[in-house]
């Protein structure tokens, strides 16, 4: 990771997958449009008019296919929250699930987070959720993983005191990875206070395609969250 605090690491992974059915073509050329964040290169953005009804900020970086994402919106009609995903597939079923929910609390980036998460003002996010991150398995791949120095900074940056960052990971070398830079990072606790706090899946913690997946092959999930300090 370099050291400039500028530095945006390169875009890894897939952003396209099969081609998109008639539908989610359709939810890409008119839905998304409208719930799309300002474009984070154009200067930073302001959550309140982004969302004038909202009392809290929340943000999901690499969302997937967007269950998580709006099962949470769904359960806080008062937090507006921004999803950030550049696969392409993931946010068509995104926008699926906001069109049959009539979800009016989400705003897409498809793309990568990370000038997103520069572009957000500081200490007004509530919430901020990482659930399964790429793994990067082979080490000179490392600095590819979003989990990293550069992402605890910002992710302090953004988090109002109180407030909490949720990652899960079923790759144990990624959990530790996280534990790791959450204890040299500044500014975090982790929550767990026994191993049923991270070993166990809360309730408001929703399990998502990929997740039922890693179970189904039996890979354990870890359920980690830091609570800004
Ligand atoms: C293993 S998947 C997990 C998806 C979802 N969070 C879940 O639990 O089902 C990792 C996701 O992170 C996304 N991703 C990778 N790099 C990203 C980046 N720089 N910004 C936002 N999302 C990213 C990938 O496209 C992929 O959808």
């Amino acid at each position: 990771m370099s050291a400039d605090p500028n530095y945006i690491p390169q875009l890894y992974g897939r952003s396209k997958g099969h081609a998109l059915r008639a539908r989610h073509q359709r939810l890409m050329d008119e839905l998304l449009p409208r719930v799309s964040t300002p474009d984070p290169q154009a200067g930073a953005i302001d959550l309140g008019a982004l969302f004038p009804q909202a009392s809290q900020f929340a943000l999901e970086v690499g969302f997937g296919g967007g269950e998580h994402l709006a099962w949470q919106a769904a359960h806080a009609p008062d937090t507006g929250f921004i999803g950030a995903e550049p696969f392409i597939n993931g946010v068509a079923k995104l926008l699926t699930l906001i069109d049959e929910q009539g979800l009016g609390n989400i705003r897409v980036l498809h793309g990568d987070a990370r000038p997103l998460i520069d572009a957000l003002p500081p200490a007004r996010l509530s919430r901020i959720f990482v659930l399964h991150p790429d793994p990067w398995p082979k080490k000179r791949h490392y600095k590819r993983r979003m989990i990293s120095p550069w992402f605890f900074q910002r992710a302090a940056r953004l988090l109002k005191p109180g407030g909490s960052l949720r990652v899960a990971s079923d790759i144990p070398d990624y959990v530790r990875w996280t534990l790791m830079h959450a204890r040299r990072a500044e500014g975090f606790e982790w929550t767990a206070e026994r191993a049923a706090d991270w070993k166990e899946r809360p309730a408001d913690w929703p399990r998502t395609r990929y997740e039922a997946k890693a179970v189904r092959e039996g890979r354990a999930p870890a359920y980690l969250e830091f609570r800004r300090i």
